[in-house]
């Protein structure tokens, strides 16, 4: 069925976290830049309440795109399907994350999907309330749900340093603003979306979110549906299809999780009425996912046949 043992998964960490050093951390955002690449950590969350973790498992990290998907799950509850597909498309697009070149060549502006930038900031533009603090709390909160944790909450430096050079960010932003696709003002927008990617917890919590989403949006340990149904395996359809940037493909074949990662080096992963999974490895691959954090998954995935395929 899966991991038994702290000391199973402690020798998959250390077997996983050789992989680092071929990696590099992201510095893009500057604040990024200092973690270390070193650490490797993964938390794995059962239904029952059981939690096996190894590494480092206290460090904290941004969940950076992994709040893609939980903003997507919200959005998706507020406003509906119809609402949002307008919007925001469904297709994977096969370019890095951050690129604009789609949004150009479509007849229509509208972003392929909500795992790239252009469309995870659409989909923040969705997130209702009468302003960005309350926008930002209703987020927050529902990520508090998700995780069982009351105390989580963003990490200021890294949300100011992704405001002060979301310089990309902004393009997209104007891009799709001139398409009106998104009609507020920008500033306030990139505001809600750094702080939204600044939003920080550890392994732990961000395995107990992947539960959630494994169990078709139950929290088994409180026995409450906190997201319905159908918006949690859209949610999971996306994880599969664009969860790892325009390394879904490879990831899927290799790994046959469900997973959204980060450019913190997060990775949240739901196997299917089984457990959610958190990990934690800041040193990246070219694609920007975790290079010590893949490896991981590949072993445990193999180890215990955790493909959906
Ligand atoms: O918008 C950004 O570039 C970062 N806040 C998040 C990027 C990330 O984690 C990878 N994106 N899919």
């Amino acid at each position: 069925m899966g991991c038994e043992s702290n000391e199973e998964l402690n020798s998959f960490v250390e077997e996983a976290r050789k992989y680092a050093e071929k990696g590099k951390v992201a510095e893009y955002i500057p604040a990024l830049g200092r973690a270390n690449p070193c650490d490797l950590a993964i938390a794995i969350y059962y239904p029952n309440g059981t939690c096996y973790s190894a590494g480092d498992v206290e460090k904290k990290f941004t969940l950076q795109s992994i709040s893609k998907v939980i903003a997507l799950a919200l959005v998706l509850i507020d406003r509906g399907r119809d609402y949002v597909f307008e919007r925001v498309g469904m297709e994977p697009t096969g370019d890095p994350f951050n690129s604009i070149i789609k949004l150009e060549t479509m007849a229509v502006a509208k972003p392929l999907n909500p795992m790239i930038n252009a469309g995870a900031l659409v989909v923040t533009h969705m997130i209702k309330g009468n302003s960005i603090g309350e926008r930002f709390e209703r987020l927050a909160s529902f990520i508090r749900t998700l995780s069982g944790d009351p105390s989580v909450s963003y990490c200021e430096e890294v949300a100011q340093s992704e405001y002060e050079t979301a310089h990309l960010n902004r393009a997209l932003c104007y891009f799709l603003k001139a398409h009106q696709i998104i009609k507020e003002d920008i500033e306030p927008l990139m505001e809600l979306y750094t702080k939204q990617c600044a939003i920080e917890m550890n392994c732990l919590d961000l395995a107990r979110i992947g539960l959630v989403f494994a169990m078709d949006g139950v929290d088994p340990i409180n026995g409450k549906q906190i997201i319905p149904l159908d918006v949690a395996r859209i949610c999971k359809t996306f994880m599969v299809t664009c969860g790892m940037y325009n390394a879904s493909g490879e990831f899927a074949i290799k790994i046959g999780i469900p997973a959204k990662s980060g450019v913190s080096g997060g990775i949240m992963g739901a196997v299917p009425c089984k457990f959610g999974i958190g990990v934690f490895g800041p040193a990246l691959n070219e694609i920007g996912n975790s290079i010590a954090g893949i490896k991981l998954l590949e072993l445990l995935s193999e180890k215990y046949q955790l493909s959906i395929f």
